[in-house]
């Protein structure tokens, strides 16, 4: 395959990701793909888990937590222990209020903040976790240097996230990103080499851009059949318009392999 060129970085700052998950856009993510805001869902967060050996042991921290279904979901079902990190008042209110519902307070915590500046002290968790978000963060290095701080030696990073998988034209990188407001998307090489120069020895890396792009189709069909109606109804048609059209972009884009996403498996020296 050749080289992959980089999109620019744009100028998206946190609060306008805040912005996006305080309105109606969280909420729509949240019909499209269910409490667990990620491509594929639990069958997804089950993947994960059992590539990061989570077990009734285990502390995890996941960063950008939003709603706290996947951290619900492992608690659940391993017993695990989970800490959520997320910027957005809404995204963590909500996900203490569905944990106190579902009794899950003595396994499940959240704190509000900017996973840039991570309010935990050093070698506080066995697995940093992360699903399908990360893309919002303005600085992955910093990112992935701060989940170094927090894990313990020998502990275990596990997360997905969109990504880069093909060339294409400034303007139509721009398009893309500005529709989801990601300052930029990693490439899967890219999340590597970032993970190598942070000091994690990387395990796995997946492309699994193909399950991407059908699940991008699957979303846009839900969007149009079982969505339409209701959408209009609570938030206007310019909302469904904009997102139907943006879907339509990105379903463009994954099926002509620019995008796509993928998980990593690493393991802190
Ligand atoms: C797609 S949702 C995450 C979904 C979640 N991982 C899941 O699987 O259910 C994106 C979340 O990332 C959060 N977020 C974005 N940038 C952040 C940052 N720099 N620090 C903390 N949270 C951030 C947003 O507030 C939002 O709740």
């Amino acid at each position: 395959m050749s080289e992959i060129t980089k999109g620019k970085k744009l100028d998206f700052k946190l609060k306008d990701v805040q912005e996006v998950y305080e309105g109606p856009v969280g909420v729509l993510w949240e019909m499209l793909m269910g409490e667990q805001i990620h491509v594929g869902g639990p069958v997804e967060t089950d993947i994960l888990a059992e590539k990061a050996n989570i077990t009734n042991q285990t502390h995890v921290l996941d960063i950008c937590s939003a709603l706290g279904g996947p951290a619900r979901h492992l608690a659940k079902k391993f017993g695990c222990r989970v800490t959520g990190l997320d910027a957005t008042k809404k995204m963590f209110d909500e996900a203490i209020k569905r944990t106190e519902q579902e009794n899950l307070t003595q396994l499940v915590s959240y704190e509000l903040g900017d996973s840039l500046k991570m309010p935990f002290e050093q070698g506080a968790f066995d697995v940093v976790w992360g699903q399908d978000a990360w893309c919002y963060v303005i600085d992955k290095k910093k990112l992935l240097s701060e989940a170094a701080r927090v894990i313990k030696p020998g502990g275990t990073i596990a997360f997905t996230d969109w990504i880069q998988v093909g060339n294409m034209s400034q303007e139509e990188w721009e398009a893309l990103n500005k529709f989801m407001v990601f300052p930029y998307m990693e490439t899967l090489d890219g999340y590597e080499k970032l993970l190598e120069e942070t000091g994690f020895e990387v395990i796995e890396k997946e492309d699994l851009s193909d399950d991407f792009a059908r699940h991008c189709h699957f979303y846009q069909d839900r969007l149009r059949n079982e969505l339409k109606n209701v959408i209009i109804e609570q938030y206007g048609s310019e909302l469904f318009e904009a997102a139907d059209s943006g879907l339509d972009m990105w379903i463009a884009a994954a099926d002509q392999k620019k995008v796509g996403r993928g998980r990593w498996i690493a393991r802190k020296k």
